[in-house]
Order: C-alpha cells, then sequence, then structure tokens
C-alpha cells in the first residue's frame, strides 16, 4: 500500500489503472479506523481493481463548538489496518491540498439537509460534506465509491449531489456494522467512559424496541416513536432527536406506509452518537 499526500500523485496513479482497464472503488473516511471502515475497505476490495482509501479529517464538516481539535488521529495504526485490507492507495493530504488559500466552493443540498443532523448541527454540516465529497469524486474519478449506511442522511445527501451534478460515481452504501452488545461502531465511541458506554447501548435497544412494536403490527409513526423513547428514558437519555423519516426523501412519517428511518441522535457521557434502523412497511 502507498501513502500519498498530494492530488497530482493520487491523479496519476488512477490514470494508470484507468489505462489498463481496471476499475477504481473509493472509501471516503476521516480516519480512527474501526470495523466499520475496515467492512466498507472489504467491499471495495472486493469489487474493484484499484482500492483507494481517503484518510483527512475535513474541517469544514465540524462546527465552532465540535470536536475538531480532539477528533482522533492516528495515521500509522490506520495505515497498518488498510494495508491488511489489501487497499492499494490511502490517501492522506494536508488541509491545505484540499483547501488552498482563495477556496471559495461550497456545495449546497436544499431540503433533505434541514432535518435531522443538519437541524442538530447546522447547515454548514452537510455543505462541508457534500463539498469534500464532491472534491474526493473530482480528485480520485472512482467508478464506485462506499459508503456506511450508519450515516443514512450522509448517504442521501451524496446521492443527491451525484444526481443533481450529474457525477459520474456509483454509490454503494453498506450495513452498520455493531459491536457485540449492539452499539453502533464509531470513532467517537473512544469518547465514552465505562458507564456511558453501557449507557450508550439504549440507542441500539431503543430502535430495536421499535422495530419489534412494528413487527407486532404497529404502523403509527407516534406509537413507533414513543416505543424507542421509553427505552431511552429508562437510560437516562433524552436524544437530541427521535425521528421516524421517509427513507428516501426525509420527509416525515406519520404513518408506516413505506419504508422509513429510524434516527436518532443523544449526547451520551462526552460522546454525541447517532444510530438509525431502516424499518420496512411490509
Ligand atoms: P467517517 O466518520 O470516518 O466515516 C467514514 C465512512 O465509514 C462513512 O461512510 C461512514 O458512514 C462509515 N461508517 C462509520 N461507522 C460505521 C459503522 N458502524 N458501520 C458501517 N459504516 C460505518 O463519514 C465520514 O467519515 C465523513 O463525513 C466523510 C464521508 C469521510 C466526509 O468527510
Amino acid at each position: 500500500m502507498r501513502i500519498v499526500r498530494t492530488i497530482a500523485e493520487i491523479r496519476a496513479a488512477v490514470r494508470e489503472a484507468k489505462r489498463n482497464d481496471q476499475s477504481v472503488g473509493l472509501v471516503p473516511t476521516m480516519g480512527a479506523f474501526h470495523e466499520g471502515h475496515l467492512s466498507l475497505m472489504r467491499e471495495a476490495r472486493r469489487n474493484n481493481d484499484l482500492v483507494v482509501v481517503s484518510l483527512f479529517v475535513n474541517p469544514t464538516q465540524f462546527g465552532p463548538n465540535e470536536d475538531l481539535s480532539s477528533y482522533p488521529r492516528d495515521e500509522e495504526r490506520d495505515a497498518t489496518l488498510a494495508e491488511q485490507e489489501g487497499v492499494d492507495l490511502l490517501f492522506a493530504p494536508e488541509p491545505a491540498e484540499i483547501y488552498p488559500d482563495g477556496f471559495a466552493t461550497n456545495i449546497h443540498v436544499a431540503g433533505i439537509t434541514d432535518v435531522l443532523d443538519g437541524a442538530a448541527r447546522g447547515a454548514h454540516h452537510f455543505d462541508g460534506v457534500a463539498t469534500v465529497v464532491t472534491k474526493l469524486f473530482g480528485i480520485v474519478a472512482p467508478d464506485v465509491a462506499y459508503f456506511g449506511q450508519k450515516d443514512a442522511q450522509q448517504v442521501l445527501v451524496v446521492r443527491r449531489v451525484v444526481r443533481d451534478l450529474n457525477l459520474d460515481v456509483r454509490i454503494e452504501a453498506c450495513p452498520i456494522v455493531r459491536e457485540a452488545d449492539g452499539l453502533a461502531m464509531s470513532s467517537r465511541n473512544v469518547y465514552l467512559e465505562p458507564a456511558a458506554r453501557r449507557q450508550a447501548t439504549a440507542l441500539n435497544r431503543a430502535l430495536d424496541a421499535a422495530e419489534a412494536a412494528v413487527d407486532k403490527g404497529e404502523r403509527d409513526g407516534a406509537a413507533i416513536e414513543a416505543a424507542a423513547t421509553r427505552i431511552l428514558e429508562d437510560a437516562g437519555i433524552a436524544p437530541e432527536y427521535l425521528e421516524l423519516r421517509d427513507a428516501e426523501d426525509l420527509t416525515p412519517v406519520t404513518r408506516l406506509d413505506r419504508d422509513a428511518l429510524l434516527a436518532v441522535a443523544a449526547r451520551v457521557g462526552a460522546a454525541r452518537l447517532i444510530d438509525n434502523h431502516l424499518l420496512r412497511a411490509s
């Protein structure tokens, strides 16, 4: 595996691969790899000739009061893990390579970014994601890019950018990878002290409870949300949001007559965690 820092180097490597008719898969990441990231790399490895992983803690998607400066960083460990997964190129640029002086463009997706994490974290968050992901697509020119369903709204935002700007890349969404006790893996789980770590399992248990209610025939949106809220309350968690929304356009779902996303965000101890389950209508 090669570690490259510049856009020129990554472009040269991809150009060479494409000359040889090789397919190129990209996994965009901010590092601090866990099994969730590694599952995307495996999927990319299975399906492409050249696998590129980008490692860039993108400053523009963090708010002024968020954890940009404390975000876990360990490039050496990440490089070892990526190499073990058979990644060909680790693209780890400095911020100035991505945002040189005078950088002035912002990609804003309207509508679906007004809710859930867009509302909770502010518009800058998905603007930052959409802009950096568009840049990564421009830099790497992958055939396929892999994203985790853990960040379900992010997947929808990226799909929308690709559709609206006619970007020539296929987006693959991969399942949420969880710890043995159900907690969705996240780079931010390292912020959890033991007690908060136990408390954090309530997020997935709450989503499970809602899903169980649906399995028993519940279709009322408020009742489905209430089944989840009860579990969070029992665990002493007041969520930032817990909402049932259309799985495609994120409009509110008052009756589960189409596939919906039950999405939750909560502060648990020192971490802000998100999770979601896709609830099927039939
Ligand atoms: P990051 O949080 O590092 O996540 C990189 C990718 O891993 C994302 O597509 C995310 O959804 C996926 N992922 C994280 N936890 C997962 C889990 N438990 N199971 C499955 N997939 C998981 O998301 C970002 O970085 C950034 O916003 C980025 C897209 C790189 C743009 O900066």
